[in-house]
């Protein structure tokens, strides 16, 4: 049925059972591990003039005091990964540990991503990792409309910059802020979506850290990223 060994162990990770014969959703060729992971690396050519636009994206966001958060930050999370990755990951926001480290995706929620990814047959390094907002709301409190409008154009500069096949928007905050919609996450789960103008495709799912107070829902995300390769095998 094309699951690796590991890749069965990740999902197991995850909470995902694995059924050997009656599975039809884990029977989806999208699954085949050996495909997914030749078709994810590309060697990554970074131009001296694009080396410098980098730099100077980091800088601005690192200045930023475009809205009330760069108070409280200790820091910038700026996003990380391969600036040529065919996959971007969208969260929410910096929690406490991101804000420390000025890392995304570090946290509990950070080792289920790394999970996710890796029953996806990809590595956190081959995909960029990004969030709606690059300071953190303090307690972690839900970004407020103004933030996010004035965070959206550095998210912007880097999508157009990194040029990704595919965005995968996890959690509520990021699906309905990147699509401009208020429809449930619950809803808007299963079906293909459009960044802006990009004609990027975007599929939505369930931020790890909600997985890790309902982890029966980590079945669904299974589902979700099997969609997400499958609209990525059909892009790329
Ligand atoms: N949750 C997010 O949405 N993003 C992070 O970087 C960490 C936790």
């Amino acid at each position: 049925m094309g699951l690796t060994q590991t890749q069965e162990y990740y999902l197991q990770t995850m909470g995902v059972d694995v059924y050997r014969s009656r599975d039809r959703a884990l029977d989806d060729p999208a699954s085949n591990s050996d495909e997914v992971r030749t078709a994810s690396v590309r060697v990554p050519e970074t131009t001296v003039q694009e080396s410098e636009i980098w730099r100077d994206l980091r800088q601005r966001v690192a200045k930023c005091q475009q809205c009330e958060l760069y108070r409280e930050r200790t820091q910038t999370v700026f996003g990380v990964g391969d600036h040529h990755a065919d996959w971007l990951i969208i969260g929410e926001a910096p929690g406490a540990e991101e804000d420390k480290q000025g890392e995304p995706f570090v946290g509990r929620a950070g080792k289920l991503l790394n999970n996710m990814l890796f029953a996806l047959g990809l590595q956190r390094e081959q995909v960029f990792i990004a969030n709606i907002l690059k300071c953190r709301p303090p307690k972690n409190r839900d970004p407020k409309p103004e933030e996010v409008n004035a965070c959206s154009s550095y998210l912007r500069e880097q999508i157009d910059l990194i040029q990704p096949k595919i965005i995968l928007a996890v959690g509520r905050i990021a699906a309905q802020n990147l699509m401009k919609t208020e429809t449930p996450i619950g809803k808007m789960r299963g079906r293909r979506y459009q960044y802006a103008d990009t004609g990027i495709p975007v599929v939505v799912t369930y931020h790890p850290a909600y997985l890790l107070r309902s982890p029966r829902e980590k079945r669904k995300v299974w589902q979700d990223l099997q969609l997400a390769m499958r609209v990525y095998k059909e892009t790329a």
